[in-house]
């Protein structure tokens, strides 16, 4: 099956400011409001950026090194700190992913739990291997460390959710409530 390979969302990229900026990637009338929200939370423009990285995120599922370059515009700051900052926070996609990110817990209390035999079974399932995305893009799975939730392993976050004493039952669930949800959307 073929897949597209989405191994290097987490790594650092590189990218020179001086780089010719591409156009048609200008932030929405509504990705500045929900910016400018923020600005009431913050002592300056410049810190804002992991926030408006997410916002943006949001409406756009990954940020594009033209996304990038308009939200740094946008908050005065320069691409190489707005990039510093996109490659430290592993759920800021620098490359595309499907319309649904599962990050699976692979530290050591969700290693006893059985995120091993859980990954396989995903792996099964969708027919992706970790840093891949499913053909339809409906599916993205990243390993990530510790997610926080160890008394209640195995852990996977989708999206923003986490789901917790996991099984493969629950994991086919799941996987069947996200297909069925993401289907209904694309009808509406
Ligand atoms: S080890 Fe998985 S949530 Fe902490």
């Amino acid at each position: 099956m073929s897949s597209t390979t989405a191994a290097d969302t987490i790594e650092v990229m590189e990218h020179d400011d001086t780089c010719p900026r591409i156009g048609g990637s200008k932030l929405t009338a509504e990705e500045k409001r929900e910016i400018d929200r923020e600005f009431a939370y913050y002592e300056d423009k410049g810190s804002v950026g992991l926030e408006a990285l997410r916002l943006v995120q949001r409406h756009r599922g990954w940020i594009s090194d033209e996304t990038l370059y308009a939200i740094s515009d946008y908050l005065g700051i320069s691409p190489t700190q707005l990039e510093s900052i996109a490659t430290c926070y592993q759920m800021i996609f620098r490359q595309p992913v499907g319309q649904e990110v599962l990050f699976l817990c692979k530290s050591s209390s969700c290693w006893i739990m059985g995120c091993e035999r859980l990954q396989h079974h995903l792996q099964q399932k969708l027919q992706i291997a970790p840093g891949e995305t499913t053909s339809d893009g409906m599916f993205t799975l990243l390993e990530t460390p510790c997610l926080g939730d160890c008394d209640k392993a195995p852990v996977m976050m989708v999206g923003e959710e986490m789901h917790r004493h996991l099984t493969e039952e629950k994991l086919d669930e799941l996987i069947l409530e996200k297909k069925s949800h993401n289907v209904d959307q694309s009808a509406d």
